[in-house]
């Protein structure tokens, strides 16, 4: 049966600031992940005969697949991280703050609410249609290297849990979730491979 590992990007430098959305590259602890990732990913697919890395357009994917050489890469736009509309870029505190009702509407219903001038989680799971397909269509291992919301969603696919649950599934940083599609269901194995 074919793996599929699921990682989000090593820590970029909006995580560290705590900073939703945007288009940061890699702190210095983003990048050693990026390393360890190659690492594993060389030695886990050694012995395959081919297999794919697949990212978002947004640069803290793409660095964090940059070493792992050897494998086609493909960027998905359809990867790209829940867009934050009018929160883009802002800390929770700072939408707390300044937009309150949007932060308690968003608390009341995580999965249907929508960012104003962007996604709800149910936007998102529609919009990784496609990706799920083709991800089923795969004869070949295949490393999705994503975001937290993008990843809750597949991960829920997968791992067949409830829509309700999707938004509050734990994706930590720095994290490998391999999955495994055999004849007997679905098998998954999780690698900490930094903190
Ligand atoms: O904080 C990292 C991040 O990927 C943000 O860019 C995104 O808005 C958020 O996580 C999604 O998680 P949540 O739905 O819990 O806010």
């Amino acid at each position: 049966p074919r793996p599929i590992l699921l990682t989000r990007h090593g820590e970029s430098h909006d995580n560290l600031r705590g900073r939703i959305g945007g288009d940061p590259i890699l702190s210095d602890a983003g990048e050693k992940y990026a390393l360890k990732l190659a690492d594993f990913v060389n030695k886990r697919l050694k012995t395959e005969r081919t297999a794919s890395i697949w990212t978002s357009t947004l640069q803290r994917t793409i660095l964090t697949a940059h070493h792992i050489v050897g494998f086609p890469k493909v960027q998905w736009r359809a990867l790209d991280e829940i867009n934050a509309g009018v929160c883009d870029g802002m800390t929770y505190d700072e939408i707390k703050e300044n937009m309150p009702d949007e932060y308690a509407a968003r608390k009341l219903d995580k999965l249907r609410y929508r960012y104003p001038r962007g996604e709800s989680y149910l936007d998102v799971i529609q919009r990784l249609e496609p990706v799920i397909i083709e991800l089923e269509r795969q004869r070949s291992p295949v490393v999705v290297i994503a975001h937290q919301a993008v990843l809750r969603a597949l991960y829920a696919y997968f791992a067949d849990k409830p829509l309700k649950e999707v938004p509050h599934i734990e994706v930590p940083l720095h994290t490998i979730i391999e999955i495994q599609m055999g004849v007997t269901g679905v098998q998954e194995k999780r690698y900490k491979l930094m903190e």
